[in-house]
């Protein structure tokens, strides 16, 4: 009976241990280096690209404003790219856009996510292993009338000069070259609807960036069958508790767990998921998957 009460009392104190650590690494953000080597085209050299997303902005991140002040301030941006899921809370659009304010002062692209339109809801973490990872949340009966401020988010970025890519296409110049961007709304719930691309898209010389905020198979597809060079996500946290030496245990979409963080080939394109900044409100922890965002230099393959 007593050694019962022992261990009951251990495993108590081992968890406490656990989610205090959990807790206190979900606010140490770091900022995540890759290249990225691509097929040489003419006058292209390098492209750095930013890719921030999630940052769920509540009250209580504040370490997110002075650590994307330090990465706008310490490193050469040609333009940011955000995956969505902005907000946590109703009334944090001017937490965000506080912390954003160096980026905005930068070109930039953008896609939102479903916390951009819905507020968070308090879940059992069972709910997402339980949840069939092939269908998506609006077949769940969750909500459909937004109660987040998107369209004030929309506004403030394409006011920056953001490129708002919410199923919609764009071709502009950065560092030189003609820069191809596409983009569709959040695939989680169901809002992506391809963005027709013309010629001008399609030209060969231009460097293709694809945007989603959930990486789902039949988006990452159609990007790739247009021979995007880049496809840019979010959503997955990274698995935001991840088994050491394993990795995540759920993504939360339907690609495979180990393209939940990070470069993975897709078909012919690569794909870049970013484990984002933020975590909900209702669970604020990380497990061996610090908050980030990612510098992408994009450099002409040898
Ligand atoms: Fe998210």
């Amino acid at each position: 009976m007593r050694g019962s009460a022992l261990t009951a009392a251990s495993l108590t104190a081992l968890a406490t241990a656990g989610l205090s650590y959990a807790h206190w690494e979900s606010k140490r953000p770091v900022l995540r280096k890759e290249t990225i080597y691509l097929t040489p085209r003419p006058g292209f050299h390098a492209l750095n690209v930013l890719h921030i997303s999630d940052l769920h902005m509540f009250p209580g991140q504040d370490f997110i404003k002075p650590f994307l002040a330090k990465v706008a301030e310490e490193n050469t941006i040609d333009i940011v790219i955000s995956t969505g899921d902005n907000l946590g809370a109703p009334g944090a659009s001017h937490l965000l856009l506080s912390a954003l304010e160096p980026l905005l002062a930068l070109p930039g692209a953008f896609v939102f996510g479903s916390n951009d339109y819905y507020s968070p809801l308090s879940k059992s973490p069972l709910d997402y292993l339980k949840r069939n990872r092939h269908v998506s949340a609006t077949q769940h009966g969750e909500r459909t009338t937004p109660d987040l401020p998107w369209f004030e988010v929309a506004q403030a970025f394409t006011r920056a000069g953001w490129k708002d890519l919410s199923n919609r296409c764009d071709v502009t110049e950065i560092a030189g070259i003609p820069l191809a961007l596409a983009g569709v709304d959040d695939p989680h719930i169901n809002r992506d609807r391809f963005p027709d691309v013309n010629s001008e898209w399609k030209n060969p010389d231009a460097l293709r960036i694809g945007l989603t905020h959930a990486p789902y198979r039949r988006v990452l597809d159609r990007f790739s069958a247009l021979n995007t060079d880049v496809i840019l996500a979010g959503h997955t946290h990274g698995g935001q508790v991840r088994v050491p030496f394993v990795g995540p245990v759920v993504v939360n979409c339907d690609i495979p767990l180990s393209a939940g963080r990070g470069l993975t080939p897709w078909n012919n394109s690569r794909l870049h998921v970013s484990a984002g900044l933020g975590t909900s409100p209702f669970a604020q922890i990380r497990f061996s998957c610090r908050p980030e965002v990612s510098l992408l230099k994009l450099v002409p393959a040898a």
